[in-house]
């Protein structure tokens, strides 16, 4: 969704704050823009890509304060005026803003009043004026951004330049931002991913901050009047590249990127000997483990398929109660809480809003939640304070891949670490431990034959709906599937648990209709099979996913074959087809297969 990205100090500004939209791209947007500061400013705003602004930028734009901005529309539609920046009438202040701003129909109305004319449909726009009308009462900036955001209600971080004042001054309210404090250089980006290749160094603002900057200092005023210290942390390395080096597409990349990934999650954390897991960032006891009532998981898209994997590896191997929800329905329906339970927030990005709302809905009805997180630092990682950071490495492509292989190993990892201590024999766990041990190398096993895949691809580029069925563990594999397969080709795609299948989606199947049936070798395999019946005998074509050597290829029209794995991990190998496939058809279809339409990477509004 919307980035921001900002920068002062001595370098000319223009080609990093480019940069840095480039590094904002993958998040989904539909324009982008940048207003440099030099003598006077020049904004320069476009609708679509990045590369399209940087068409229209003349060769050395001068100016080394600035301010860039990605839009995903919410207000008003997809068009350059709507872009951000938006500069206030008197273009004394210019702005970007991430958020919604709640009450902006109000405020339009009282700036027409006032006799200022808006020049974009935005909410965002109000924030200029509102600001420039501030400043000139005091002709300071930082109380003026005070007095701006006390008027307003919605979300936001904001990120404001003058045409008088050599500073830049940043609000946050709900909409992430963190500053990068470089060698008398400030930079500002709604992204850590963003920052990490100019600097470590980094503050992240809380909700209410409000910051001034100067290129060598921060000053912090809370809007709670408390004033205090820019607390800068030091981001540690993360593992992988934000380029893509040799692939033609993120999506292609992050799935081959799978073993490694896998490799870094499970470093560490696993007790070969005691056949255990060792999350350190699980602040429980072994005491506290044994005795949790039952778990929930929140998450949306991929992160809530990797959920419902992890509710029936917690109740099968840890035997708690688990439940996966959905995040945007959680806080709504105004959950019971037991603060003896154990909550998860599982996000890639740790910004959805859903999900860190459903969070804040569990702490203050007295809960504790855990996330499982992969972006370092992240407004979700913070707003727990405790859970498992997934190192998937920089997730780019729109689709989750990689990040939706370490959820599972991460709560495959939690739900033998719980087992241990309640109901699972060592002799067990460790048959566990070695299993998730062999996963990255049967990924990779699989990488290098990956089986008809495009004849999978072209069974299901022209139908009107694909099927995607599995039971047992393999029930939100097959969510997980369509999701892909809808979200990255646009084809309509359903995924029922196998047993449900002849209780509706049976009515859609005619001749030659595809279904993706994902059946490892596991107890619930010969169930499967009665399905794979019916839906034969209505004329449907089966794309079968199955492990090696297994006779129920038999059953399968085309048989896209697995490497042998342990039943519980199963979710990770068979998924990596389904990947594949969405990818192929995305690409025989034309569709932009990393940043597909209307989707964002990171969904930060409710
Ligand atoms: C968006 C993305 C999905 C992602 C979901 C949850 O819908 O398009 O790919 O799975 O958000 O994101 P999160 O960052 O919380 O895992």
């Amino acid at each position: 969704m919307c980035g921001i990205f900002a920068y002062m100090g001595a370098k000319v500004a223009t080609p990093i704050l480019v940069e840095g939209l480039r590094r904002l791209e993958y998040r989904g947007y539909d324009s982008a823009g940048i207003a440099v500061k030099d003598e006077s400013f020049t904004v320069y705003k476009k609708i679509g890509k990045v590369a399209e602004l940087q068409s229209i930028l003349p060769d050395n734009v001068p100016g080394n304060v600035g301010i860039a901005h990605t839009r995903w529309a919410t207000h008003g539609v997809v068009s350059d005026e709507n872009a951000h920046p938006h500069a206030s009438v008197s273009g004394d202040v210019i702005i970007v803003h991430n958020g919604i701003i709640e009450n902006s129909r109000t405020l339009r109305t009282l700036l027409e009043k006032k006799g200022i004319s808006l020049s974009s449909e935005t909410d965002s726009e109000t924030i200029a004026h509102i600001l420039d009308y501030e400043l000139s009462r005091d002709n300071n900036p930082t109380a003026a951004m005070h007095r701006t955001v006390s008027k307003l209600h919605g979300t936001w971080g904001i990120c404001a330049i003058f045409q008088n004042h050599d500073v830049m001054v940043c609000a946050r309210n709900g909409s992430p931002l963190i500053i990068g404090k470089g060698d008398n250089e400030m930079f500002i980006s709604s992204d850590p991913h963003a920052l990490t290749t100019h600097t470590q160094r980094v503050v992240f603002m809380e909700d209410g901050d409000i910051a001034t900057l100067t290129s060598d200092s921060i000053s912090m005023s809370p809007l709670n009047g408390i004033n205090k210290e820019a607390n800068i942390t030091v981001l540690e390395d993360e593992w992988g590249e934000a380029e893509l080096g040799d692939f033609p597409h993120f999506m292609l990349k992050e799935i081959f990127e799978q073993p490694d990934a896998l490799r870094h999650c499970i470093s560490g954390r696993l007790d070969r000997v005691r056949g255990n897991g060792r999350l350190g960032g699980l602040k429980l006891s072994p005491l506290e483990l044994s005795k949790l009532p039952h778990v929930r998981l929140l998450g949306c898209g991929t992160a809530r398929n990797a959920a419902e994997i992890g509710q029936i590896l917690i109740e099968s191997l840890a035997r708690v109660p688990a439940v996966a929800h959905i995040s945007s329905e959680f806080r709504t329906n105004d959950p019971v809480i037991d603060p003896q339970a154990l909550h998860f927030a599982v996000s890639q990005s740790g910004e959805t809003a859903d999900t860190l709302s459903a969070v804040k809905e569990i702490q203050i009805k007295g809960g504790q939640v855990h996330g499982i997180v992969n972006v370092v630092g992240s407004t979700i990682a913070r707003q727990c304070g405790q859970g498992v950071y997934i190192h998937s490495g920089p997730e780019q492509a729109v689709a989750s891949t990689k990040a939706f292989s370490n959820m599972v190993a991460a709560l495959a990892m939690f739900a033998i670490q719980v087992g241990r201590s309640r109901s699972i024999s060592k002799e067990r766990g460790q048959k566990l431990i070695q299993g998730l041990q062999q996963i990255p190398h049967l990924i990779e096993e699989y990488l290098e034959n990956q089986g008809p895949i495009m004849e999978a691809v072209n069974a299901v580029k022209n139908a009107k709906s694909v099927l995607f069925l599995g039971r047992g563990i393999s029930a939100p594999v097959a969510k997980e599937g369509a999701l892909k397969l809808m979200e990255v080709a646009y084809i309509p795609c359903l995924a029922y648990p196998a047993g449900e299948m002849k209780h509706g989606p049976i009515a859609l199947l005619e001749e030659g209709s595809p279904v993706i049936f994902i059946a490892p070798n596991d107890h619930v395999k010969q169930k499967t099979v009665s399905a794979i019946h019916e839906c034969r005998a209505r004329g449907a074509k089966i794309i079968l996913i199955h492990e090696k050597g297994d006779s129920i290829s038999e059953e399968g029209d085309i048989n896209i074959e697995v490497p042998n794995v342990h039943s519980d991990l199963s979710p990770i190998l068979t998924v990596v087809p389904l990947q594949l496939i969405a990818y192929h058809t995305a690409l025989e279809l034309d569709c932009d297969v990393d940043r597909p339409r209307n989707l964002a990477k990171s969904v930060t509004v409710e």
